[in-house]
């Protein structure tokens, strides 16, 4: 194992999100609650990543970041060879975070009043940042067949009105883990294509996937669409780096690369020195890391679902990439204020709130495995208990 995912790493009071806001919002104590909503993991990166940052701090220095030729090489070297997708190392760029990114795009590529679509449900801070930028939000309903969603595209198709300019698309999807198959991602883009709709393709949980699944990138699925597509991916989630806020936009078109590099510059927008530094060691040594993640989080899916299944009502949906499940109450027959009270209360678990989600959403809870395999095994067993009336 390149890094020892059971080990305990105290992150209580180390500014982390999920485990030190989780009272605030849930009302779950750190003291004896489990954190499992944020995506973050709670695993150390690739030791490299923290030498890097380690040799940061001895240099002592920490003026503005420069020449990121080497990260630039380091972000095309592992896309050839985890995703056998060739970019050019110009049509990269740096973004504080996918987040950052995205509302970037917003303002690059669409005006106020224009519809964006997304499938719903979706990752929840895409309403978010397509709200605040007053942009319109559709929701285009994912059809959830027997615990695997799909696409409606002919329902999507047939509800568009002209004013929709932009599709944020998660590929793989959060929540409900599907990696699109080239089919799925040839629809997708052939609508765009239609329609003249800038395609983002958020790939950000992209090396999380399970065997047999493949991500393809949307460029090898759809290369046609390079004058509409943007690609956003990002070593955030994979080796737990997303503190470093630095992502990747890549952009083959020279318009749209334009009009990003714009509205970049219009922000002010400067390479993270900590993020680079990190994104760069993770991306040249993360090979074996990441194989070594995905094998332990089938585990913890394994033990979560198998776990969580015995609660009669209660499903989790068969992830095929990410580490967050995606718990469906509806068949428990109990309101969801009822369900959230016992996992917070009675089970002490923060987990995300479906409604959040979008459309679709409502029964659902989000759960995130990106822990220690103890603590999944401890988070099945007072989950039974806390619906242990329903067994
Ligand atoms: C699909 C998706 N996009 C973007 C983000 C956020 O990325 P960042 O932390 O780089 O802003 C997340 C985080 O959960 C995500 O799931």
């Amino acid at each position: 194992m390149s890094v020892n995912f059971d080990e305990i790493i105290e992150r209580r009071g180390s500014h982390s999100v999920k485990w030190d806001k989780m009272e605030a919002v849930y009302g779950v104590s750190p003291e004896n609650g489990l954190p499992m909503w944020v995506a973050d993991t709670d695993f150390k990166p690739p030791q490299a990543v923290n030498d890097a940052v380690t040799a940061l701090a001895d240099h002592g220095i920490h003026g503005y970041y420069g020449g990121d030729e080497t990260c630039r090489a380091a972000v095309c070297g592992w896309m050839q060879r985890q995703h056998g997708w060739e970019i050019k190392p110009d049509d990269i760029f740096f973004a504080h975070g996918l987040g950052a990114a995205i509302s970037l795009c917003l303002t690059a590529f669409t005006k106020k009043g224009d519809g964006v679509i997304v499938f719903s449900p979706v990752y929840h801070a895409f309403a978010k940042y397509i709200n605040a930028n007053d942009r319109v939000l559709v929701e285009s309903p994912l059809i959830n067949d027997n615990g695997r969603y799909s696409m409606d595209i002919p329902a999507l198709e047939a509800s568009l009105t002209g004013k929709e300019t932009m599709m944020i698309f998660c590929s793989p999807h959060n929540p409900g883990g599907r990696v699109w198959s080239r089919q799925e991602l040839r629809e997708v883009a052939d609508l765009c294509a239609r329609h003249d709709i800038i395609l983002i393709s958020d790939e950000i949980h992209h090396d999380l996937v399970f065997p047999p699944h493949k991500n393809i990138a949307m460029p090898l699925a759809a290369p046609e669409i390079s004058n509409r597509l943007i690609m956003l991916v990002a070593p955030s989630k994979t080796f737990n780096i997303a503190g470093g806020m630095t992502g990747c936009v890549v952009i083959s078109d020279p318009e749209l690369h334009k009009k990003y590099s714009n509205a970049s510059i219009a922000a002010g927008v400067h390479n993270n020195r900590y993020g680079m530094t990190m994104l760069e060691a993770a991306y040249n040594n993360g090979d074996e890391y990441v194989a070594d993640l995905v094998e332990y989080l089938a585990e913890n899916h394994r033990i979560f679902d198998e776990g969580i299944t015995k609660i009669p009502g209660v499903k989790s949906m068969k992830l095929e990439a990410t580490y967050l499940a995606w718990v469906d109450f509806s068949d428990t027959g109990m309101p969801m204020e009822e369900v959230k009270s016992r996992v917070e209360k009675h089970a002490k678990i923060a987990a995300n709130y479906g409604e959040t989600f979008g459309n679709g959403g409502k029964n659902f809870l989000r759960f995130n495995l990106g822990c220690r395999r103890e603590v999944v095994i401890d988070a099945v067993d007072r989950l039974q208990e806390a619906f242990k009336d329903l067994q």
